[in-house]
């Protein structure tokens, strides 16, 4: 695997009408390239990864607000039972998809206060985001990986860098790996930007860290 991927095709994994889904060749590859036997993903959405995972013998779990679980606040590792050689996590780009409420109904008032995509301010995310990252490194095996999938946002001509943000915030020693991901079928791929001077974004970003091999 390089660092720049692209993948067209989603496959037949998860469901393509959950907005915000994923390709899951993106995780095949991970996993090809990772080789892990237990996976996690604590926003694992229409299932996706999950799929794949257990198409390819890798033992995985996946979790997410809408069965109520709180990857801010719920313990990752708790609701496993054990620690895993992946964690992963491929959250909501700000505000970009609103998802409790919006793509799944029947949100509960904690449900709605708890979705990372109805945060109020990019403040509050990054920070939330942060203790996600920690959640997942904390329930990964010593010497294991941990990482997410995200997007940049740009809005009202302001750009917000959410992966520049949560690589800033985690581990520094434990940065092991960015890939660019081009983007393909976004809704905003059918709008016409006649006036937008600065590139489009078409690219998300993954990034893994390597937990270190001490328990802390
Ligand atoms: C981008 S979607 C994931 C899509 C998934 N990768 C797929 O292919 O279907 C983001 C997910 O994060 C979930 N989510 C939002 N806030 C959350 C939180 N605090 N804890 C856990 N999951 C959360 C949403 O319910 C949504 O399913």
């Amino acid at each position: 695997m390089n660092s720049i991927i692209s993948y067209p095709d989603r496959g037949p994994w998860g469901d393509a009408k959950w907005r915000g889904n994923m390709s899951g060749h993106v995780m095949r590859d991970l996993f090809l390239q990772l080789k892990p036997q237990t996976f996690v993903d604590c926003m694992v959405g229409s299932g996706t990864s999950v799929q794949v995972a257990n198409e390819m013998g890798i033992l995985g779990v996946g979790l997410d607000l809408h069965q109520g679980f709180n990857a801010v606040n719920d313990s990752i590792l708790n609701a496993v039972g054990y620690q895993s050689d992946l964690v992963f996590s491929h959250p909501p780009y700000g505000s970009m998809i609103r998802y409790a409420g919006h793509v799944w109904s029947g949100a509960t008032e904690a449900q709605m206060a708890a979705d990372l995509s109805q945060c109020s301010s990019d403040a509050e995310f990054h920070e939330k985001m942060q203790a996600v990252l920690l959640n997942q490194r904390d329930a990964t095996k010593p010497g294991m990986f941990y990482g997410t999938l995200i997007g940049d946002y740009r809005q009202n001509g302001r750009y917000v860098s959410y992966q520049a943000e949560m690589i800033a915030r985690m581990p520094s020693d434990e940065l092991a790996a960015v890939i660019i991901k081009a983007q393909h079928n976004c809704t905003s791929d059918s709008r016409s930007y006649a006036n937008l001077k600065l590139p489009r974004i078409v690219h998300e970003m993954r990034f893994c860290g390597k937990r270190s091999r001490s328990q802390c």
